[in-house]
């Protein structure tokens, strides 16, 4: 048997030590709130995609009723902006979540799903993503999915 250690480093920054990019999407993430449907779980949700040419593209969660039907705000950001500029490498993703009017205290966690996807975008333009989890209280901050997702399942495993 051996034994395989794991080491996750992230770090939590308070809103005022965060550049003028980073909290430009933040902001962006905390706007895009506004355009989630949530009906069922009341819990609005919104992502804010930085691309290289520095354009923001924003997703908030779509509910159904037919539940797994419902999309994620993360998955809703990363997917308009690969559909609507399939050539701009994604470089940063910002969330945030309120309930009612309240943002969350402790930084929101994307679902494992998200993060999934996420490493899927890092993988289709070779590039990690920052990671950006707005929380009143401090945004975490990971330098790509990995801290996030270790042992994940990537493409590549398909053609050793
Ligand atoms: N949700 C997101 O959009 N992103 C997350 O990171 C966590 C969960 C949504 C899915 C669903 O609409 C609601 O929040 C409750 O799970």
């Amino acid at each position: 048997m051996r034994e395989y250690k794991i080491e996750t480093i992230v770090h939590i920054f308070g809103m005022a030590e965060l550049n003028e990019q980073d909290r430009q999407l933040v902001e962006a993430a905390r706007q895009a709130t506004k355009g989630s449907y949530a009906p069922y779980s009341k819990f609005c949700v919104g992502a804010a995609v930085r691309l290289l040419d520095g354009t923001i593209v924003t997703g908030a969660n779509q509910e159904n009723a037919a539940f797994p039907s419902g999309l994620c705000a993360e998955r809703t950001a990363l997917f308009a902006a690969g559909a609507q500029y399939p050539d701009q490498p994604v470089t940063a993703l910002a969330i945030a979540a309120r309930k009612g009017r309240r943002f969350l205290s402790k930084p929101i966690s994307p679902c494992g799903a998200c993060r999934q996807v996420i490493s899927g975008v890092e993988e289709r333009f070779g590039s990690p993503i920052r990671i950006l989890l707005y929380g009143t209280d401090g945004i975490l901050v990971s330098e790509g999915i990995s801290p996030l997702l270790p042992l994940r399942f990537e493409g590549e495993d398909m053609h050793p």
